[in-house]
């Protein structure tokens, strides 16, 4: 049932995906390889020195000498090259650490107009496109970018209850989300591809499955997508449902408006307009649901309405034990929201 749904979608450092990812990476890998060459150096010395210990001390022992090793302290040269190398080696990887930390993140500039809107909730991702006015959830998607578009895409990350972490490896650096606080952040990715991020500061039950899915897409394909969020929801007429054992969606819509699900999800075009909850507009078009727990179709809709927590335990929403039918109708109303 747990599934990582996202095709391709890998969390990693060592794939970037953007210039600020291969910055991270590539200081990374010259972090690990200086601390590995280190590790091997004292662990290499150690072993030198158990194995030829123990073999002085075993002949020390049958020559019926003292076995105590030749003590070296006070000596001024030897003191002073293993207090210089440590911090001669630190000065070498702080210099490319403040580099990489500068190139890595640059200085925002117009935070009054970002492009993207990132608020954390207990657990899911709220995404709102503020220029289009689309707001979805959970599936973060962006053009694929070249130098024509400077630093990328300004991101304005905010935080709805606690405390949360805005991580794709990928994409670049960690930034803590505050709900007093705002955080800005540049995203640019270069490769059409999915990747994936995820909440990197403990939240609460859920925070392990706070996933971030990220899509990079084309800039048609994104303007594509950025419009179809935005039209006005498509119905179904009742008769193209009728007679196949289907749901039928205005009657599901009917049920939608009807229950409490509007006392915290919106769905744009209806009088659902509650922020709590992930916006259910175009749900359809979603590819996971739960923050990318299951993947989105209508039986697991239809098990995530009827109980999320067996899903996912801890989970802010309630079941709801609708008649067969109904719960028929609202899934295939849900669902046809492309
Ligand atoms: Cu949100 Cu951890």
């Amino acid at each position: 049932m747990l599934v990582f749904t996202l095709k391709g979608g890998r969390e990693t450092v060592f794939n970037p995906i953007s210039p600020y990812g291969k910055d991270i990476s590539d200081l990374f890998i010259i972090v690990l390889g200086i601390g590995g060459l280190v590790f091997l150096l004292v662990a290499g010395l150690l072993t030198y020195a158990i194995i030829t210990g123990a073999r002085r001390s075993r002949r020390s022992r049958n020559d019926g000498l003292t076995d105590e090793v030749r003590q070296i302290g006070g000596n001024t040269r030897l003191e002073f090259a293993w207090t210089a190398a440590p911090a001669v080696l630190l000065i070498a990887l702080f210099i490319p650490t403040i580099m990489v930390m500068n190139s890595s993140d640059p200085a925002k500039v117009n935070t009054n107009k970002p492009d993207v809107i990132v608020i954390g909730h207990q657990w899911w991702w709220e995404y709102q496109y503020p220029n289009a006015g689309v707001v979805t959830a959970n599936e973060l998607h962006l053009p694929v970018m070249t130098d024509a578009n400077g630093n990328g895409y300004l991101v304005h990350l905010k935080a709805a209850d606690v405390q949360h972490d805005f991580w794709v490896p990928a994409l670049g650096r960690k930034i803590d989300i505050y709900p007093d606080k705002e955080n800005f952040l540049y995203l640019k990715p270069t490769t059409i591809g999915n990747t994936l991020g995820a909440c990197a500061e403990y939240c609460g039950a859920q925070h392990a499955w706070m996933r971030i899915n990220v899509i990079v897409q084309s800039q048609v394909d994104f303007d594509k997508w950025l419009a179809e969020q935005k039209a006005a929801q498509t119905k179904t007429a009742p008769a193209a449902a009728a007679g196949q054992g289907q749901g039928d969606p205005v009657r599901g819509e009917q049920i939608f408006l009807n229950n409490t699900c509007i006392n915290c999800h919106a769905i744009s075009g209806t009088t659902a307009v509650s922020p709590i909850a992930p916006n259910l507009t175009h749900l359809g078009s979603r590819t996971t649901l739960g923050t990318g727990i299951v993947v989105n179709d209508p039986p697991n809709l239809g098990r995530w309405i009827s109980d999320p927590s067996a899903i996912k335990p801890g989970v802010r929403m309630p079941g709801y034990q609708l008649p067969k039918q109904d719960l028929n109708d609202l899934v295939a109303y849900l669902e046809e929201q492309k």
